[in-house]
């Protein structure tokens, strides 16, 4: 069985105050959960916010690293340094990075081994625009995007993986794909898994879903076979929205 996953992406939102504030609220309220639930604050909250979720069960995920281990490499973040946070994901291949900072699925997938060599879980984000929606082509988009960021990865690396679907339109255009849609790429992902890897893998991977996941439309989302949890952009940022979408999940 999969165990569901909801991780909040606080993407370049909050002030520490405000970051320290959100962790506690939500550390306070969920209580005892069989959900998996993690947040992924601005990198240079992660140990303030490390702090406050501390011996409870919200994780603490990155939103990035940068897949050499030390160096000169000014302005970036290695795995053990995350390690050294207290983290326990990151979110690797976000449509924002790919789309508006140019990474590619080969740089993903440096990152994607050096974040599992150092002991990182990687939520890996795949996901179509919607001109390539329109143009029929997102089984495609999505397959070549997994293709190339889970390169080379064992049957038993890649058991451990997580994968976000996320539809670039739906991301933080309150446009949420219907659970239909969701859920075709979803199971179109996991007949990939099987065809790559084996149906070991296939039935162990995680496949979130993001795009305007809210309280009322995540349980619908949540329901289907292949959903597998959520990675939650705007509604993450309030204690309440966010408990909501896990109660749904539940
Ligand atoms: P929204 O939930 O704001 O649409 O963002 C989704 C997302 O990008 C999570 O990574």
């Amino acid at each position: 069985m999969r165990r569901t996953f909801i991780a909040g992406n606080w993407k370049m939102t909050q002030t520490r105050s405000e970051a320290v504030a959100l962790a506690q609220g939500i550390v306070q309220q969920l209580g005892d959960t069989s959900i998996e639930v993690a947040v992924a604050p601005p990198s240079v909250y992660l140990d303030a916010v490390s702090q406050a979720t501390k011996g409870s069960n919200v994780g603490l995920s990155a939103q990035n690293m940068y897949h050499e281990a030390n160096g000169a490499f000014t302005g970036e973040i290695s795995a053990s340094m995350l390690l050294d946070l207290g983290c326990k994901y990151v979110i690797l291949g976000h449509s924002e990075r790919r789309h508006i900072l140019g990474e590619t699925d080969t740089d993903v997938n440096r990152k994607v081994h050096a974040a599992i060599a150092a002991g990182l879980v990687p939520i890996v984000c795949v996901g179509e625009t919607l001109d390539e929606r329109e143009a029929g082509q997102t089984q495609s988009v999505v397959q070549q995007q997994c293709d190339g960021s889970l390169a080379g990865l064992t049957n038993e690396q890649m058991s451990g993986v997580v994968i976000a679907y996320e539809p670039v339109w739906a991301i933080g255009t309150g446009k949420v794909a219907t659970p239909e849609q969701a859920e075709e790429v979803h199971a179109d992902l996991r007949k990939l898994l099987e065809t790559r890897y084996n149906s070991d893998v296939a039935a162990a991977v995680r496949i979130q879903y993001g795009g305007s996941v809210k309280p009322d439309n995540a349980g619908d989302l949540l329901g289907q076979p292949n959903i597998d949890g959520a990675l939650v952009g705007g509604a993450s940022l309030k204690v309440d929205s966010f408990l909501g979408i896990i109660a749904a999940a539940k």
